[in-house]
């Protein structure tokens, strides 16, 4: 054990987390030159376009220093905000972490988040100034920031590039120095932590684990604590470039278990493995059941496809035991399914996952958050509601509740002043204001999810010219003023198209989001009145002309390749068109909500 380091790299996201770790790869050997490619822990292709790390991964490297072998587990983690509680397990898996932060960008939202977490845990923090290379660097400045932050000497900092590998030996070097060996037992009865699971179409779930206490041995009886569920270790190994089988793994290592588990949701990211015939006393802490913040509903577009539909998701739901989903059906949309995801990045991961992996085509209705309404007759009753359309009626209600998040926002002082209006036109709170340095300011709000379900993240954008980096946590639920804004197009009601909104908004919001459909459903043969309603009271109005002309009148006749030409044109513009009544809708009407501004 002497001779092991866990650790991991956390960064703000696009400060070069992946790039580094490549570096350190090629360093050490684990993977060669030739093989190099790219970003090798990616290893989705979703991943590697998008240039995010979904889900984390361990890897072995070996490295000598000073004549002595050393074993240095590398655990990756996730970056985005979606998935923090993956990012706080394999922090938990760990007793150091390189901080990375970007030298032309600086400190950020996720840098903070995340060194937060790694301290929680007691992580020996190593310091690297990244992207030295370039010419935007801002070494000295940068540097202040993290010797403010996380109080280390200003030469404790690493100056690295990952582009140029500038760093990267002095890297390796303070692994083995400044982190701590493990602690652990290894006559103690087997304690291992899971902190992450893949599914492999040819060996099924695998599910990769730190030892704590005890060792672990290929072909033992195995117990996971919080699911109370029994395997066998049919395989057990280490993490090289590949799955290294191995007899047993002990206590502070890091390794994988297939064991025949069959759905992917039996495993839980932070549950304990220990063993049947001499288990452990109690769980390692930590361990929470995840639970999804953003749900919304999926629909084929064409409805004969809703079994396929079904097919994919629980082929989804295999390798990602975050996505729930059950099914629903809609008025104006048919039979579907209601999804849970952890956040909007999620949403979108696994809506173009469907598509590519699956070529399925699907509509997506209005995420939202998870209500709760209380009644009248037992307003200590809770009943939660995923989807807006399923709000009881407000005269039998006795309130409503929604999830509040705390949000941190880090930007340049100028921009300060744009970021609280619209931090307060989306229902949020200031609750404190440090500078960080002169000039960076980290601004905490306590608001509504919901609000960021919706335009947020793009409005900060613009608000701040991308000068805001932004993170945030769940702090519970809060009694809130909401009502529901149903719309009709051609009188009749649309409840795919149904939203929770503020009372305050809702004039406001129903006359936008009517002008924007209006931009978004194409004119028909006839008049579509476009309608916002609370209850019985339309509040808005706006009506699509009807469409006179014949799309291939214009081409007199003569020209028949180009007549056909138009007519398949057409019929791609229609792929993700949904009939709803008699009004033919395009996918981002059912998203209208979001695209106000
Ligand atoms: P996430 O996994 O999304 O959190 O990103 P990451 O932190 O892993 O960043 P990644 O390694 O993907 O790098 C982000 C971008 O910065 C890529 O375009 C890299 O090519 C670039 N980059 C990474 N390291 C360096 C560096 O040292 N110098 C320069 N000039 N560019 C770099």
């Amino acid at each position: 054990m002497k001779h092991i380091r866990n650790f991991c790299i956390i960064a703000h996201i696009d400060h070069g987390k992946s790039t580094l770790a490549d570096r350190l790869l090629q360093t050490t050997g684990t993977i060669s030159d030739r093989d190099m490619q790219a970003q090798a822990l990616d290893d989705m292709d979703l991943e590697r376009e998008r240039g995010i790390t979904i889900k984390s991964h361990a890897i072995q490297m070996n490295y000598k220093y000073e004549g002595q072998e050393y074993i240095l587990n590398l655990i990756d983690t996730p970056g985005h905000v979606d998935f923090s509680y993956e990012v706080s397990r394999s922090i938990a898996a760990c007793e150091g972490a390189l901080l990375i932060v970007d030298a032309s960008q600086g400190i950020e939202a996720q840098t903070i988040s995340n060194l937060y977490l790694a301290l929680e845990h007691d992580l020996e923090i190593i310091p690297i100034l990244n992207k030295m290379d370039l010419p935007g660097a801002m070494p000295e400045e940068v540097s202040d920031q993290i010797v403010d932050l996380i109080g280390c000497r200003l030469d404790d900092i690493i100056p690295a590039s990952g582009k140029t590998g500038l760093g990267v030996d002095r890297i390796l070097e303070a692994v083995v120095n400044r982190i701590p060996p493990p602690k652990g037992d290894e006559n103690a009865p087997l304690q291992a932590m899971i902190f992450d699971s893949v599914f492999n179409s040819f060996r099924g779930i695998i599910a990769y684990f730190r030892v704590k206490n005890g060792v672990i041995r290929k072909g033992q009886k195995v117990k996971f604590f919080n699911t109370g569920k029994e395997y066998n270790a049919d395989e057990i190994g280490i993490l090289k470039m590949d799955l290294f089988p191995k007899n047993e793994v002990r206590a502070g290592d890091v390794g994988y278990i297939i064991s025949g588990i069959k759905q992917a949701n039996e495993v839980k990211v932070g549950d304990t493995i220990t063993s049947k015939e001499n288990p452990c006393t109690e769980a390692i802490k930590g361990f929470e059941d995840v639970k999804p913040m953003v749900f919304a509903g999926i629909y084929p577009v064409d409805t004969e496809d809703y079994e396929e539909l079904r097919y994919s998701m629980e082929k989804l739901q295999l390798n990602d035991s975050s996505l729930v989903f059950e099914p629903e059906s809609s008025q104006a949309l048919g039979f579907g399914f209601r999804c849970g995801f952890l956040g909007m990045l999620h949403m979108e991961i696994i809506q173009e996952r469907l598509e590519r992996e699956f070529n399925m085509t699907v509509i997506t209705t209005v995420p939202n958050v998870s209500y709760h309404a209380f009644m009248k007759k037992d307003p200590d009753d809770l009943l939660i509601v995923n989807n807006p359309s399923e709000l009881p009626d407000p005269a039998g209600m006795d309130r409503i509740e929604e999830p509040y998040i705390n949000a941190q926002v880090i930007t340049k002082a100028e921009y300060v002043g744009s970021i609280m209006t619209l931090c307060i036109e989306k229902r949020g709170e200031l609750k404190n204001q440090v500078y960080l340095t002169q000039d960076r300011v980290e601004l905490t709000f306590e608001m509504p999810l919901a609000e960021i379900v919706f335009d947020f993240y793009d409005r900060l954008k613009t608000v701040s010219r991308g000068y805001a980096s932004f993170d945030y946590h769940p702090i519970g639920y809060k009694p809130s003023d909401l009502i529901k804004l149903d719309l009709l197009l051609n009188a009749e009601q649309v409840d795919a198209l149904s939203a929770l909104v503020h009372r305050s908004n809702a004039f406001d919001l129903g006359k936008k989001i009517c002008l924007k459909l209006k931009e978004l459903i194409p004119r028909q043969q006839f008049e579509i009145p476009i309608q916002a309603a609370i209850g019985a009271k339309v509040i808005a109005r706006e009506t699509i002309k009807a469409l006179r002309k014949d799309v291939t009148a214009k081409c007199y006749g003569g020209d028949i390749t180009r007549k056909r030409k138009l007519l398949e044109k057409q019929k791609e513009g229609k792929k993700r068109m949904r009939q709803v009544g008699r009004v033919e809708v395009p996918q981002e009407a059912f998203l209208a909500v979001l695209k106000l501004n």
